[in-house]
């Protein structure tokens, strides 16, 4: 699985917790992060390399636990190579059927909100409810650098949920990978009556139903490895990553 930063950590998470057997390997493509700023023909670039030094590894399916980068390139990626490849797609359709006032907004990056795959995908599942779509710059940045608990970052959210919060919005999409580890934030910022909806378990059960489907489930009881890969590997990220992961851990350099 690869993100373009850390934000594919918290669906890293999830596919330990209920795949425990299978060895995860977890792509950082750090160096070229955030995605959210690239155009689509260097994401798909970046995504196919990743893709390929995956297969050199006997990857068995790729997860793109990365919203732009799933957006921009995951059709091309299915063409290109036979092993499952799941995508994360933000909870559109759920969120429309959960809001109570049909006011929902979705967090994206800024590559994601010009994209037109999500904007079909947002059009398809708005029905009849007002479904706004927020880009969120600047936040991934903040994120990569370890800022999440400073107040630049209370700010910058701010700035992007009040408004969202003054037209009355009562659920709210997380729509990058990254913005669940800001979810604490988000929260604190818009109370207990607004509902934040996040990828990471659907995710993990696409995963599931995929390997099923093509009989890759690994049936040992042995426990599976994590092993962790970043394309701008040194101490800072070490730290990021150990502090995300709650645990120490070994980064290594990719590719
Ligand atoms: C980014 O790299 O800008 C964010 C990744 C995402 O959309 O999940």
């Amino acid at each position: 699985m690869f993100d373009s930063g850390v934000g594919g950590l918290s669906i890293a998470q999830c596919i330990n917790q209920h795949l425990p057997n299978e060895n995860l390997l977890y792509v950082a493509d750090t160096l070229y992060a955030p995605y959210g700023e690239k155009s689509s023909e260097f994401i798909q670039q970046r995504v196919n390399e990743i893709a390929q030094w995956f297969i050199e590894r006997k990857a068995k399916a790729i997860v793109v636990a990365c919203n732009t980068a799933t957006v921009n390139a995951i059709d091309q990626l299915r063409k290109n190579i036979l092993i499952p490849v799941i995508g994360v797609e933000p909870a559109i359709k759920p969120a429309v059927n959960l809001s109570k006032n049909k006011k929902v907004a979705i967090l994206v990056t800024k590559a994601t909100a010009q994209n037109p795959r999500f904007l079909a995908l947002v059009a398809q599942y708005s029905q009849n409810s007002d479904v706004i779509v927020q880009p969120c710059p600047g936040l991934v940045e903040l994120i990569e650098q370890d800022k999440k608990n400073a107040s630049e970052c209370k700010l910058m959210l701010t700035g992007y949920l009040q408004p969202l919060l003054e037209k009355g919005v009562d659920t709210i999409v997380l729509g990058c990978t990254h913005y669940p580890l800001v979810k604490n934030l988000i929260n604190e910022i818009c109370g207990n009556s607004v509902v934040i909806m996040e990828t990471a378990l659907p995710v993990t059960e696409q995963l599931q139903r995929q390997l099923a489907l093509h009989q890759l489930i690994n049936t040992s009881n042995n426990l599976g490895t994590t092993s962790f890969y970043s394309s701008k590997c040194c101490a800072t990220q070490q730290a990021l990553f150990n502090h995300i992961w709650q645990r120490p851990l070994q980064l290594n350099s990719y590719p």
